[in-house]
């Protein structure tokens, strides 16, 4: 796991490799065995591989989303509001998970924010892709995580360019 850590960046361009089904799979069972506050699992995960409907979820907001046109897949990251008052934590964890897992594999990917996000002046990035896939009201979307094999190679962090300074020991 540190090495995946130490070798992790975001990855915003993809090749036209599809992603073979095995891997898939993988990627369903990394986001269902994440862990959930009191095991609620109030999420539910929309695999889109439709590139008509992955150009639209694109446009969910004016920046930092375009990217997802040209992936090979979206994990569209939702859960049911009312079932926990922590499923923003229980989404986020799952999000990561599964970038990891993705990254595991020989993929890249990058999270596009969705929750308190605007679409544009009127509607919420939230609602756009509601509308786009169908999603239940009582849904609340946190992210996507755009997935595909990678076409950049981004330099990994060296350590000593992480800030230590945010760690205190024993108190502030
Ligand atoms: C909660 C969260 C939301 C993010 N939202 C976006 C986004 O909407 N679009 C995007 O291109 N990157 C997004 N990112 C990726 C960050 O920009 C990226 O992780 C950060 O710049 C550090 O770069 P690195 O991941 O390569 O280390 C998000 C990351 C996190 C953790």
């Amino acid at each position: 796991m540190i090495e995946l850590l130490r070798t992790r960046r975001s990855i915003r361009k993809y090749t036209d490799r599809r992603i073979e089904p095995e891997k898939i799979e993988i990627l369903k069972e990394a986001v269902l065995r994440s862990p959930s506050s009191r095991n609620i699992d109030p999420w539910e995960f929309i695999f889109v591989d439709e590139p008509t409907i992955l150009k639209k979820l694109s446009q969910s907001k004016p920046h930092g989303a375009k990217f997802l046109e040209h992936a090979t897949l979206g994990i569209v990251i939702c859960a049911d509001g009312g079932k926990s008052d922590v499923w923003v934590e229980d989404c986020s964890i799952a999000s990561i998970l599964v970038q990891m897992a993705a990254q595991s594999i020989g993929l890249g990917t990058c999270w596009i924010q969705i929750r308190n996000r605007m679409h544009d002046d009127k509607v919420t990035s939230e609602d756009y892709i509601k509308n786009v896939l169908n999603v239940p009201k009582q849904l609340k979307v946190e992210s996507i995580i755009a997935i595909g094999y990678p076409a950049e190679t981004r330099e990994p962090l060296s350590r000593e360019a992480l800030k230590d300074k945010k760690i205190r020991i024993n108190g502030y």
